[in-house]
């Protein structure tokens, strides 16, 4: 079923992406020229669109992920514009800064008051396709999966009183749309669409631009492309890097996948971080103990940028990570089986030399440079 939907999604994909194959930032369509006028005072856009399309390399399905782009366009400068906080000094990027994968670097978060958010933000740039990744297989976000995809995401954090603390959508949007460029927008995005509401078009658009994040270009996938065997030796990696990568395969991919992961990925666990949570995670939303402590289990593409780590930001590097796995996983009763060994806690005991290399493996997943590209940043002027 899982399959046959994953197909059905590639092909309506493929049938609606025109076939763009340049790794370069791509324009196509038009405004008109007095339409183009009016957005250029107030926004740095380019005269036609980006292209907005990724073009998933073969290890990773080999097929184009497409979102209309002048939904993905209208979004950009939504996530950028400040009007949408009720003290107009917050918007998405605050939290969600491009360079750090879409972070903050926080521990957690602050927004439209002195509080800071519960949880640690999480990353937009973990994932080959943000799309998909959470497009095909019905996967949820935030770290207790309680949304089903970025327009619940966007409204609750455009309601919730620490971060954005909007109480109505529709008044927002309406002080958008007396700007002209938002009028402009709005009719490129959804032309003739009256069907929709302006609050459904702009939760719409954020998800439109939030789908089109993606990254792939990095150490691990140019060296998995060249050698088409993720479990062979890379001969692009240091020696340390092959043994971090032989670590990662045997002890960390059953639970982080680094395809595409629409497929066989787990996407909830409880990792041993306590014995006793403060934050009960997904227990608390169906308040089924057996959910107790469970959390969403991130991807890990540019995990470099997107410190501190884990729902609760406790760690603040990678080496304190990896010794959560050696030696700090607790026994909590809903600890995955994957991390445990006879009923136990797993507790990999690695030597310096092999905390090392895991860490190194790790940073081949880097690609900051596909996420400061133009068409993910503050158009603003
Ligand atoms: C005040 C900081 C803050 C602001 C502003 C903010 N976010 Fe977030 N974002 C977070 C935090 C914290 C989380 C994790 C929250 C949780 O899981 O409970 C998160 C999670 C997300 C997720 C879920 C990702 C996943 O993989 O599950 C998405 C998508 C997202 N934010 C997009 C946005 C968009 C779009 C906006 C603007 C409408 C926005 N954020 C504004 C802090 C913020
Ligand atoms: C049982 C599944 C499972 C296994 C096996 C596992 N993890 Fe995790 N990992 C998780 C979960 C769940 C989280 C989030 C937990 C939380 O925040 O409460 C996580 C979080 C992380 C994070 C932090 C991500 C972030 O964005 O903050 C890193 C890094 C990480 N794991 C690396 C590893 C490494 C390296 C290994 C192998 C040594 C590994 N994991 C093995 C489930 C797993």
């Amino acid at each position: 079923m899982k399959t046959n939907l994953l197909l059905l999604s590639a092909f309506a994909i493929l049938a609606l992406s025109s076939c763009i194959k340049d790794k370069e930032e791509k324009i196509v369509k038009n405004y008109s020229d007095e339409d183009y006028a009016k957005l250029a005072k107030a926004l740095d856009l380019p005269s036609e669109t980006y292209d907005y399309t990724l073009d998933l390399p073969t290890h990773l399905g080999g097929f184009p992920v497409s979102v209309d782009n002048h939904q993905a366009t209208l979004g950009r400068v939504l996530f950028y514009d400040k009007r949408l906080s009720v003290n107009k000094q917050v918007n998405c990027a605050s939290c969600h800064h491009a360079d750090k994968a879409f972070t903050d670097g926080e521990q957690f978060s602050k927004g439209v008051t002195t509080e800071r958010t519960s949880r640690n933000t999480l990353a937009l740039g973990s994932f080959p396709s943000f799309n998909a990744y959470y497009g095909f297989g019905g996967t949820r976000m935030f770290w207790d999966n309680r949304a089903a995809s970025v327009m619940e995401q966007s409204e609750q954090t455009m309601k919730n009183p620490v971060e954005m603390g909007i109480k109505d959508l529709s008044d927002v949007v309406d002080e958008l749309l007396q700007e002209d460029y938002y009028q402009i927008l709005f009719e490129k995005a959804f032309p003739g669409q009256d069907w929709l509401s302006n609050e459904e078009k702009m939760l719409q658009a954020l998800q439109s631009f939030v789908s089109s994040i993606g990254c792939f270009n990095t150490k691990y996938d140019q060296a998995l492309a060249s050698t088409g065997n993720p479990d062979a030796n890379f001969s692009s990696f240091t020696q340390e890097e092959n043994l971090g990568k032989q670590l990662f395969a045997t002890n960390c991919i059953s639970c982080h996948n680094l395809g595409a992961g629409f497929a066989t990925t787990i996407v909830a666990a409880n990792n041993g971080l306590d014995t006793d949570y403060e934050d009960q995670g997904i227990g608390a939303i169906s308040n089924q103990s057996t959910d107790n402590g469970v959390f969403k289990v991130p991807m890990l593409r540019n995990i470099e940028l997107t410190a501190p780590y884990m729902h609760d930001g406790r760690f603040a590097t990678l080496e304190e990570v990896v010794e959560h796995y050696s030696t700090g996983v607790k026994n909590h009763p809903n600890l995955h089986e994957n991390l445990r060994v006879g009923g136990q806690p797993k507790k990999l005991n690695l030597n310096d030399g092999e905390k090392a290399a895991l860490v190194a493996f790790l940073h081949t997943l880097t690609d900051a440079e596909s996420l400061v590209q133009v068409r993910y940043s503050d158009p603003f002027k």
